[in-house]
């Protein structure tokens, strides 16, 4: 059941949850040959993980450290340097759907945690998609 009066931070228990998700998460990423290369810092994803971790935290109604660090998220800007296509967007979802489940069957994590966080993060990863992956939206010349 879901608790309308509460966060989703507070209902998980706070942000350990998160880190444990973001853990999982990169765990996939981290032998993921389209993705990993993505990263600027790889194969460092200290920084990156710490940046999700907050972002969720602060997302799912936590504390807002996430804007105090980085400011106003802006993450469909902030993706614009990373090629983001219907392979990545997907690949990405893999593993964020794996680390979700991975870390939701932990008992003391209550019903329906999952469904919530995935109904935010499949649309969302469309949204920060900045590539159509049709050929008419390619780098390719047009002409010639
Ligand atoms: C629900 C979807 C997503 C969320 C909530 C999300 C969130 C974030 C956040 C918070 C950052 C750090 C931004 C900053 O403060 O600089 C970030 C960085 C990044 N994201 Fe995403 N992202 C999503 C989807 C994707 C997808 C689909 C890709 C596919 C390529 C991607 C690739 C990256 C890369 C390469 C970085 C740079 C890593 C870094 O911070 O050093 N993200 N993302």
């Amino acid at each position: 059941m879901t608790d309308s009066t509460t966060t989703l931070f507070e209902r998980v228990g706070g942000a350990e949850f998160f880190e444990r998700l973001v853990d999982a998460f990169y765990e996939g990423v981290a032998t993921d040959e389209v993705l990993l290369p993505l990263y600027p810092e790889q194969p460092d994803l200290t920084g990156a993980r710490h940046r999700l971790t907050l972002f969720l935290i602060q997302y799912w109604g936590g504390p807002t450290t996430y804007m105090n660090e980085r400011g106003h998220p802006r993450l469909r800007m902030r993706h614009m340097p990373f090629h983001v296509g219907p392979l990545e967007r997907d690949r990405w979802l893999v593993h964020m759907t794996a680390a979700v489940e991975t870390v939701c069957t932990d008992p003391d994590v209550p019903d329906g945690i999952a469904d919530e966080l995935l109904t935010y993060f499949v649309p969302a990863a469309e949204h920060l998609r900045n590539d159509t992956g049709l050929p008419i939206s390619s780098s390719r010349p047009s002409h010639g």
